[in-house]
């Protein structure tokens, strides 16, 4: 019987002792990537992972959860489930742009023709029901070169 894996992205910046300990039994199952979800996301996809279950829970912040989210349903098999964590209920004396939920109504609006809702409750689950073409993902990620470029783009500033 096939057994599942599953590619935790997290840059453990805490309770990462927590996290080997729980997944000791399975950890020749588990790929570990410490690294904050952008860049993480963007290698996995260049080197053409593909997921039948993506959990993002990672930093709430509405950028990052809409990032994560395009960058993720590229690699998620037709057929694959996607779930948002903390969708409602996130901190709602916080500002618009610290909490999830716009960012995936704003996901769910552009992909509305590739999902079917399965659940809708302080986490939200979708069914891919469509492959569309995916964007090349090109370019060194944490390279050198990228981060010269960018100091030096800082210093015109
Ligand atoms: C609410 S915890 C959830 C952890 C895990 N999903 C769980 O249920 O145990 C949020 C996690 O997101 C991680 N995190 C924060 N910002 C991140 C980012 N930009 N990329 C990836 N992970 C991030 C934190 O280190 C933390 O472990």
């Amino acid at each position: 019987m096939r057994k599942a894996v599953i590619t935790c992205v997290d840059p453990f910046h805490k309770r990462e002792k927590r996290f080997d300990r729980n997944l000791r039994p399975y950890a020749d199952r588990v790929t570990k990537i410490r690294d904050f979800s952008l860049p993480a996301l963007i290698r996995l996809r260049q080197a053409g992972a593909e997921f039948d279950l993506v959990y993002i829970d990672g930093c709430h912040e509405r950028e990052s959860v809409l990032m994560d989210s395009v960058l993720a349903w590229g690699m998620l098999n037709f057929g694959g489930m996607l779930i948002w964590d903390d969708y409602t209920d996130y901190k709602d004396d916080k500002a618009n742009w610290e909490r999830p939920t716009s960012a995936v109504d704003g996901f769910l609006v552009a992909y509305a023709q590739e999902f079917q809702e399965i659940s809708r409750t302080k986490q939200l689950i979708v069914k891919k029901t469509a492959d569309t073409p995916r964007c090349p993902v090109r370019g060194k990620i944490g390279s050198r070169r990228l981060r010269t470029l960018v100091q030096s783009i800082q210093g015109w500033l």
